[in-house]
Formats: C-alpha cells, structure tokens, sequence
C-alpha cells in the first residue's frame, strides 16, 4: 500500500551497531519487512548484499547507500541545523509563519500532507501550531518517526523542545486515502503541501539533503491531485511550497503567492485568518 517509488524494498536492511538496539531495529525490521541484521557480523552484512541500509547506532537511525549514491540522510530535531533554528530563526517574521497565518494570536492547527524528514513541520510547531504529519514513504517515515523518539528523550530536559515534539503528531498513510476520512467537523484549519520537485544541479549544501530524499522517494506525481482534494478540506487555507519560478502546481491559481530567493508559498485562501 505505501509507495516507495524509488528503491526497491528488497534492496534494504536494518542494521543495529549494540544488542540493546536488537529489539528496536527488529521492529522496524518487521514493520518494513526487511532483514534486520547485527553490524557487527560484516560477513552477513556482504552475504545479503543490499544496496541501502538503515543503520540504528546510540546516534539514531540513518539511512546510507553502500554505492555511496547520496550522503547519510537522518532525522535529528535535538542539534544542527533545527537547534540553531529554533533558537536563532526569526520566529513569526518567517515567510512560513507568513504562509501558514501564524500570529500572536492564531496558531493554526495544520494537516502537513508531506511531512518528508519533518523540517517544516518542527519550525511551525516552534512557532506554536499543533501539526499533523502524513508521510507515506517507509524509509522517510522510519526516520523521521525515530527522529521524534529521539526528541522525546532528549526532550527530558528540555522543557521547550518537550512542548515542540508533543504538537508533532506523524501518521504513516497516503495523504489522499486520509483526506478521504477527513469531515466537516474536523478539518484542519490549514493544509501545507510541499511535494518532491526534480533537484537542480545547482544547489547549496542544505538542499544534499533534499537530493537524496529524491533519490528515495522520486517525484510525487500526485501532487496536483493531493492539491485539489486538500482545497475542500481545509478552514482557511491551503498553502503549497514550490520553488521559485516554477509553475503553480497543477497549473491551479493561487489567491496570491509570498516569493523568496529560492522559495515560494503559494496560498489559497479559503477565508480570513482570525486578528
Ligand atoms: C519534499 S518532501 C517534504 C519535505 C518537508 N516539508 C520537510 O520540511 O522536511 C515530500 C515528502 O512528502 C511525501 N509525500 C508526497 N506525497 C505524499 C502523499 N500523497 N501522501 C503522503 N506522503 C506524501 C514524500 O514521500 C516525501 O517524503
């Protein structure tokens, strides 16, 4: 049922780097039905021969191409990049918050039909919005849901961050079966699209990162649909990311778009954000 575009699950295994990481990795093992394997055992590790492995270490779970096709790809929300955003990154000024609506007073509720490694969905949820996360890919959904585990820990002695991560709610399924399920009476006050768009040649270091989820999960051909089933859904508005100078996704209008250096939030207002 959930699509892995890209990379054949067959070609995949789970290795654990210590035996109290055996029962962890054998879940996920089972989940994705894949080989899970001790890291320590090489021989067993070549015997299978796999193209990709997840790898579970007292560091978290990364997942690597042994053909070196893209560098190590993880979810991390405790240091790096999301600590010094959440600490250093402009809070409501952001052109997200901007999109999404958020103020000091409205703090949407927001369906993330795309959650990916969960980047956006963590800067909203800093910023105080409550977060639905669909993702339907199992590798991306395997990491992101370890990176929120690990923000859980971590989140002990992090008041902050505990009250981030408990907004994050991630839900492994395709967003337009969920759509499907979604009612009147409880559709989110805003839907946030940011489907995969073909990597460009030129990119910056940050972007690496976004080409290798592409390698995993191609590109979501189904985004224009997603896009029209969410306009119906959603109490305010539906905001879509694309980068600049694209296309509007499915070649559908938006009320008005927000245009950044590399960036931009096309929004379809549905009716207005409350003051
Ligand atoms: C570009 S990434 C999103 C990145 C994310 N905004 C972030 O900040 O990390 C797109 C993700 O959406 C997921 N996706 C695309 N279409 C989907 C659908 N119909 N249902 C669930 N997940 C979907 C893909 O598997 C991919 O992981």
């Amino acid at each position: 049922m959930y699509i892995c575009l890209n990379i054949p699950m067959s070609k995949i295994i789970i290795t654990y780097s210590d035996s109290c990481l055996k029962q962890a990795a054998d879940r996920i093992s089972k989940q994705m039905d894949i080989p899970s394997i001790d890291a320590r055992t090489p021989q067993l590790i070549n015997a299978v021969e796999a193209d990709y492995s997840l790898q579970l270490s007292a560091n978290g779970l990364s997942f690597v191409s042994s053909k070196k096709n893209h560098g190590a790809i993880r979810c991390d929300f405790v240091s790096g990049s999301h600590r010094h955003r959440r600490n250093h990154g402009g809070g409501k000024g952001q052109m997200i918050a901007k999109a999404v609506g958020v103020s000091g007073k409205f703090y949407p509720n927001v369906l993330d039909l795309t959650a990916g490694l969960g980047s956006d969905g963590f800067v909203l949820a800093s910023l105080g919005c409550n977060l639905s996360l669909l993702e339907r890919n199992p590798i991306v959904y395997q990491l992101l849901n370890h990176g929120l585990e690990k923000a859980r820990e971590a989140a002990l002695d992090d008041i902050e961050l505990a009250e981030i991560i408990q907004r994050m709610t991630l839900i492994q399924t395709n967003s337009l079966d969920y759509l499907n399920t979604v009612s009147e009476d409880n559709f989110p006050d805003v839907i946030y699209i940011d489907p995969m768009f073909p990597p460009r040649k030129k990119s910056a270091q940050v972007k690496k990162e976004m080409q290798a989820l592409h390698q995993i999960v191609g590109a979501d051909e189904d985004a224009s649909e997603v896009l029209e089933k969410a306009l119906n859904k959603a109490i305010y508005r539906v905001v879509v990311k694309r980068p600049s100078h694209s296309d509007y996704l499915g070649m559908i209008k938006p009320s008005y778009s927000l245009e950044g250096k590399s960036t931009r939030y096309d929004i379809f207002a549905k009716q207005k954000i409350p003051k």
